[in-house]
């Protein structure tokens, strides 16, 4: 029997972020092919299919056949206990998106070849930055045409302001795609045709320093130009240095084809050597290490009325320490109660199982009666130590809502803040009035739809909501040195101000974030809040 220490260790949790449609759903499917979670690629999560299955839990997902929530995989590869967290995007892109990353110990980033950086992995890129954890790319789709590649990792340096060191170098693109150089081994890794990836590549290593047998493989115009990249490529990118890994600031790379299957292997089998344990976690009682202390954990995300006729909500929780014992009480420690988990259940993509047992690293989803909130610890019965909170995310989209039937007014106050405190939607008043008018920010427009549908549905409140031209807010985090009401800004400025009376600014564009702050002299503005 392994020890609840081997259990932990070998586990290894990170989100994958990228742009809709570089490719990530395509990886993922191939690291289950990996861990024989599935026999051949493409039956897991084949779009429409799966979405659909996992996606009743809500009308209005199964209405666009979309997935509102993200899911949790799990599986096991070399003796390695992997839990991947998905980000979804598209117009699913929500602040749980955000919020997911705040359960994850390191992230794969996964961009494609002939575009580079795009807007939705810039935004997620942020918020790992915020973290310091370690962030793995994998550039994609090299059997199409691609971009340079210098460009590429100039574009990821610019872009994103962090460091890269290739670990392997593709030779072409495209229909001149000929395989990868390991940097390491100096050897070369011919592409073969996987049929879709649907069987295993054929993979020859062959050492640069055969000339004739590399010229053979790739031919002669191919293998000159990449013996003259490794020369410009060895003097010129950063060093291979794990500690600027593990601290966020240098992002390994690795090149490859998700579809065609080639290069994910090696770039699994490099990420597992690179990445972290469970990390730990900060409390008001210090660092909680996940082996060292009795089991602990918080809340990440509630998904609520995935059972309409029960009004159930179920909470997901990253485990940070020890191991989690269906059978045991556990401290809510916010709510200051000592209670059992009901229905603990490990949320995949397309099923959910109930489980006993799970440890450090893991992510769980537990029936939710309305007690737990974002950011909530449970933890051993004799413990009392709170997690640091998670952050609150800015919204983008903004609106006015109305309530069509004044006499329903409470039912829409309990309703909307009740909405507010699952995390789907942030709520603010402007600054000066009260509560009548009440002022919605999201971080993606479909929230806007399911605030709707959920007010209909549960709260019987119909409303209108009338769509605002801002596109930023940022919380002050000085506040205590300004006069609020006498603050001045642009003429399209708006001030506001939180459920918890916390003043923000909205605005329509960035440059009048600039020019606030110059007006407003020492004035600090923020993208998240930490409250
Ligand atoms: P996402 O989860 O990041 O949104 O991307 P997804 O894996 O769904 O991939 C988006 C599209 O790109 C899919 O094509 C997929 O087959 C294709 N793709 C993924 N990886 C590669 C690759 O390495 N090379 C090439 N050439 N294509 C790749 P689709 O036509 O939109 O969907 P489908 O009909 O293939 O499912």
């Amino acid at each position: 029997m392994s020890s609840i220490k081997d259990e932990i260790n070998r586990r290894r949790t990170f989100a994958i972020i990228s742009h809709p449609d570089a490719g990530k759903t395509t990886l993922t499917e191939k690291f289950l092919l990996y861990g024989g979670a599935i026999n051949l690629a493409g039956s897991v999560k084949g779009k429409a299919t799966a979405r659909h299955a996992v996606s009743d839990w809500m009308e209005i997902e199964k209405q666009r056949g979309i997935s509102v929530t993200s899911s949790v995989l799990q599986f096991e590869y070399d003796g390695f206990c992997i839990n991947i967290l998905d980000t979804p995007g598209h117009q699913d892109f929500s602040e749980d998106t955000y919020r997911t990353l705040m359960a994850a110990d390191s992230a794969v980033m996964v961009i494609d070849g002939s575009k580079g950086v795009e807007a939705q992995t810039r935004k997620l890129f942020k918020v790992c930055v915020m973290r310091h954890i370690p962030i793995f790319t994998f550039i994609n789709k090299m059997d199409r045409d691609a971009m340079d590649t210098f460009e590429l990792l100039d574009d990821i340096e610019k872009e994103l302001g962090i460091a890269t060191c290739p670990l392997n170098w593709p030779i072409g693109s495209g229909k001149n795609f000929k395989g990868v150089y390991d940097r390491e081994k100096k050897c070369v890794i011919s592409y073969s045709d996987t049929e879709k990836g649907t069987k295993e590549g054929k993979t020859e290593e062959i050492s640069v320093d055969d000339g004739e047998k590399l010229k053979s493989l790739v031919g002669e115009e191919a293998a000159e130009n990449l013996l003259s990249e490794i020369e410009l490529l060895d003097g010129a990118s950063a060093e291979f240095d794990l500690d600027e890994v593990r601290a966020g600031n240098l992002t390994p790379v690795c090149f490859g084809s998700a579809l065609t299957n080639f290069g994910v292997e090696i770039f699994l089998k490099h990420f597992l050597n690179m990445t972290t344990t469970p990390l730990p976690r900060m409390s008001d009682s210090g660092l909680i290490d996940p082996v060292n202390n009795d089991f602990s954990a918080f809340v990440f995300k509630i998904q609520a009325n995935m059972n309409k006729a029960h009004r159930d909500r179920v909470a997901f929780m990253r485990i940070v320490s020890g191991k989690f014992d269906a059978t045991k009480e556990v401290r809510h420690v916010q709510g200051g109660k000592t209670l059992r988990l009901s229905q603990p259940q490990q949320i995949m993509a397309d099923e959910r199982k109930i489980l006993s047992e799970a440890y450090g690293g893991d992510i769980i989803g537990v029936f939710d009666p309305g007690i737990f909130s974002i950011g909530d610890t449970v933890c051993a019965p004799a413990d009392k130590f709170a997690f640091e909170g998670i952050p609150t995310f800015a919204p983008e989209h903004f609106a006015r809502v109305r309530q069509l039937d004044t006499m329903k007014r409470k039912q829409f106050v309990k309703g909307i803040e009740q909405i507010a405190q699952e995390g789907a939607i942030q709520i603010f008043q402007e600054y000066n009035t009260g509560l009548e008018e009440i002022i919605v920010g999201v971080v993606g427009v479909l929230q806007f739809d399911v605030l709707k549908y959920r007010l209909e549905n549960e709260y019987n409140v119909d409303i209108k909501l009338e769509n605002l031209p801002y596109e930023h807010i940022r919380w002050i985090e000085n506040k205590e040195q300004f006069d609020i009401p006498k603050l001045t800004g642009t003429s399209d400025m708006k001030k506001v101000k939180d459920m918890k009376g916390n003043p923000l600014l909205l605005f329509v564009n960035s440059w009048s974030i600039g020019m606030t702050v110059e007006r407003n002299k020492g004035l600090i503005l923020t993208e998240f809040s930490k409250n």
